[in-house]
């Protein structure tokens, strides 16, 4: 379907520029400001805050992302492109009662900690549902993986997870073979409606990633991490550089394409409940690192190998999720790598499928350099 076709470039295309443009807004170099200046809040940084006034400013967008998955609506639901800041919409006006709403609830009940958010109410739509729903048929409960992660109490009974992270070195090649893997260069098409994008990926050990997309139109879309900073560009927009959270996910990324042992990219790894997906069995590790929400890690019983990453990044209004789903592990040279992932967030999922891989092959240093930033492009349109 060509039109759907569209729909789905333009909603990718919109939602990086969006991104870029509005972040484009929060003006500087965070790393680079002096020390005693602190970060901006967002009522320094965007011309008309209300209600979210103290929350870090490079926290905005990642909230308005936490609203838009929590209604199941995109960003025009409350805001006319290009003009983020006015309050022309009632939508918008009512967001901000919401949000006020929201704090009172928390604060009043639940001692200020974040228990209710928008969607505890909205659950992936902008009218909330009063009435207990009549199913066609007899189902389970409500799935309550998020609520495991929120209240998930760290069980002392469980066993230790070293047996199945040891299963899944030997899986992926053993300890001998993934030391070996140093870099891989990687072609791979991501589909995009009856469409599909060439993406060229560079990786290096142990956490050095770049992937460009060849978007519609003939301009590269880059996302990358050095090791130490990520950035993401897109074309005729301002270089974003990523906040601290999607820095660690992108780590994270990197750090599973090119299979290392997980011990390395954790302090500490637990066990969980075992689940299943798609009706196999899958033993669920939790992989913890200071101050970020557990990663929960899905590695299937049979095989011992790594199906499903999910992660979660903080935001003032609540906890976005992003699920990485593994599949087509090929062997290259003694040790096994992922030829299929698939990236979902509430809204939107898209799969990456590698056509070639070149293994331990010099990558020229220029692709990991960052771009010189642009100065700011126009709002996005
Ligand atoms: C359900 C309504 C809603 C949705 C959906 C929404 N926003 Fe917002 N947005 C708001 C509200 C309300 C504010 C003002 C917050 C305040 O006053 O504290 C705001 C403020 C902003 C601002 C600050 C503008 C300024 O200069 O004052 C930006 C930028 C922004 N939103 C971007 C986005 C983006 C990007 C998306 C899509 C990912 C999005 N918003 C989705 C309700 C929404
Ligand atoms: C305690 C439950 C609850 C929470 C929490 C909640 N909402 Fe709502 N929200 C509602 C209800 C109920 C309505 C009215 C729905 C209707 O008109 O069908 C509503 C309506 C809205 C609307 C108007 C929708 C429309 O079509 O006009 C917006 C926008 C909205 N909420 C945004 C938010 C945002 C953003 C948050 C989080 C900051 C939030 N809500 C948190 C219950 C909640």
């Amino acid at each position: 379907m060509p039109s759907n076709h569209g729909a789905i470039v333009r909603r990718v295309a919109i939602s990086v520029a969006v991104l870029s443009a509005a972040t484009a807004l929060i003006s500087g170099k965070p790393a680079q400001a002096p020390p005693s200046a602190g970060p901006k809040t967002a009522v320094q940084a965007f011309k008309n805050i209300q209600v979210l006034k103290d929350t870090p400013a490079d926290q905005l967008i990642p909230s308005m992302q936490f609203i838009a998955n929590s209604l199941g609506v995109e960003c025009d639901f409350c805001h006319v492109e290009g003009a983020f800041d006015k309050d022309d919409k009632d939508e918008k006006k009512t967001a901000r009662k919401m949000m006020t709403m929201m704090i009172t609830i928390n604060q009043e009940n639940f001692e200020g900690k974040k228990e209710v958010s928008c969607n505890t109410c909205h659950r992936g739509s902008p009218h909330p549902q009063g009435i207990p729903i009549i199913t066609a048929e007899a189902r389970e409960p409500m799935n309550t993986e998020a609520m495991e992660h929120e209240h998930h109490d760290h069980d002392a009974q469980m066993p230790s997870a070293d047996p199945v992270i040891d299963a899944y070195v030997k899986a992926v090649g053993g300890s001998d073979a993934i030391a070996k893997l140093k870099s891989a260069s990687e072609k791979a098409n991501m589909a995009m409606g009856p469409g599909k994008v060439a993406v060229e990926i560079y990786e290096e050990a142990p956490d050095r990633r770049v992937s460009i997309a060849h978007m519609p139109g003939g301009a590269d879309s880059v996302t990358a991490y050095d090791g130490s900073e990520g950035w993401l560009s897109f074309p005729k927009r301002p270089l974003r550089i990523m906040n601290a959270d999607e820095q660690y996910a992108a780590k994270l990324d990197a750090e599973f394409l090119l299979p290392s042992d997980p011990r390395k990219a954790f302090t500490e790894l637990k066990s969980a409940k075992p689940d299943t997906i798609d009706g196999k069995e899958v033993n669920v590790v939790l992989g913890i690192n200071p101050n970020q929400p557990p990663v929960k890690l899905y590695f299937d019983k049979e095989s011992g190998l790594l199906v499903r990453m999910v992660r979660y990044a903080n935001t003032p209004l609540g906890i976005n999720p992003t699920q990485v789903d593994f599949a087509d592990y090929r062997d290259q040279h003694g040790a096994k790598l992922p030829f299929q992932w698939t990236i979902a967030r509430p809204f939107s999922r898209f799969t990456m499928k590698v056509d070639s891989v070149e293994l331990n092959t010099p990558i020229d240093p220029s692709k990991f350099a960052k771009p010189a930033a642009p100065p700011p492009g126009p709002p996005a349109h």
